[in-house]
């Protein structure tokens, strides 16, 4: 028989890690159902540690709940301006709404990023305050490919080479605003021909996470990234063994789509790209995004 006392209790969440070096699986939780102050301190606790939540199963959320969800780890930011005409249904979404897909209607897009692989990617570190993390909920999802891996990048600082770690302690990289994560050109960008021109925020390499003070490598993407002050060749070789090594698939875990999952990523201290897909099938994902708060 339960206590009165084990009635009272909110249910409990279990937190089971994958087993990669980064993400967790969340068991027990309703999404449309607010959030208790025990259960959001479970979950801010979890995805600190595991840096990637997933919780499956979430087949009956609203835009709403996602939107309210999403809310309790921070304001959060309207849909970004996309890079060609998106559907009637796209613009009539609420404004934190945004759309992950390559289903179209009347032959435009209800969504972004299309069927393309997407490379490895920080989301909009070309800002000067990049998303502290983002939301992304399967309502459709391809019977194969469109998978979405995501980096562990404290992994990726503490397992560099010591004298590798000295080196870029203190250096500077620009981050490329002029494409989006499918490759598409920005609207108000020229192709970039010298990567010293790169317009976009200045990061530093590695940066320190606001929650838990532990320092990560930060690349951002590599089309045009730039280490300020040094000569370009020296900085292409640069930025391409740091990339190698934090691209490495040890350092990865690799998140297989099923309808219902929402996965929830720390964008201060991961990366994440998605393999293409079959464009004669369909892939359909709501999108919630989390404002950042602090530079990195
Ligand atoms: C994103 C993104 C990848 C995917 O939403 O920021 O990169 O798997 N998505 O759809
Ligand atoms: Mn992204």
């Amino acid at each position: 028989m339960q206590s009165a006392a084990a009635i009272d209790r909110p249910a409990t969440l279990a937190v089971k890690p994958t087993g990669a070096p980064l993400g967790a699986d969340i068991e027990g939780l309703d999404m449309n159902r607010p959030l208790g102050e025990a259960e959001a301190n479970t979950l801010k606790e979890a995805w600190a540690r595991h840096q990637v939540l997933r919780f499956r199963g979430q087949q009956g959320l609203t835009l709403d709940g996602l939107a309210q969800f999403s809310r309790s780890f921070g304001a959060l930011d309207k849909r970004p301006t996309p890079s060609k005409p998106m559907s009637r249904e796209y613009e009539q979404l609420p404004p934190e709404i945004a759309v992950i897909s390559n289903v179209k209607v009347e032959g435009k897009a209800l969504g972004a990023l299309g069927d393309g692989e997407a490379a490895w990617h920080t989301d909009m570190t070309y800002n000067e305050i990049p998303p502290k993390g983002a939301c992304l909920y399967a309502v459709e999802v391809p019977p194969a490919g469109g998978n979405t891996q995501f980096a562990n990048m404290y992994a990726a600082y503490e397992t560099l080479p010591e004298a590798l770690k000295q080196r870029i302690q203190g250096l500077r990289c620009i981050h490329d605003a002029s494409r989006n994560s499918a490759g598409e050109l920005r609207i108000g960008y020229e192709e970039v021909t010298d990567p010293r021109q790169t317009r976009g925020a200045v990061q530093p390499l590695v940066s320190t996470h606001a929650v838990t003070g532990r320092q990560c490598l930060l690349l951002g993407r590599r089309r045009n990234a730039y280490i300020v002050g040094l000569p370009v060749q020296e900085s292409e070789a640069l930025l391409d063994t740091l990339w190698a090594h934090a691209t490495r698939p040890e350092l990865t875990w690799t998140q297989v789509w099923q309808v219902g999952d929402v996965v929830m990523w720390d964008n201060t201290c991961t990366m994440h790209r998605r393999d293409a897909f079959d464009p004669s099938t369909r892939r359909l994902m709501y999108r919630t995004q989390i404002a950042g708060i602090v530079a990195l």
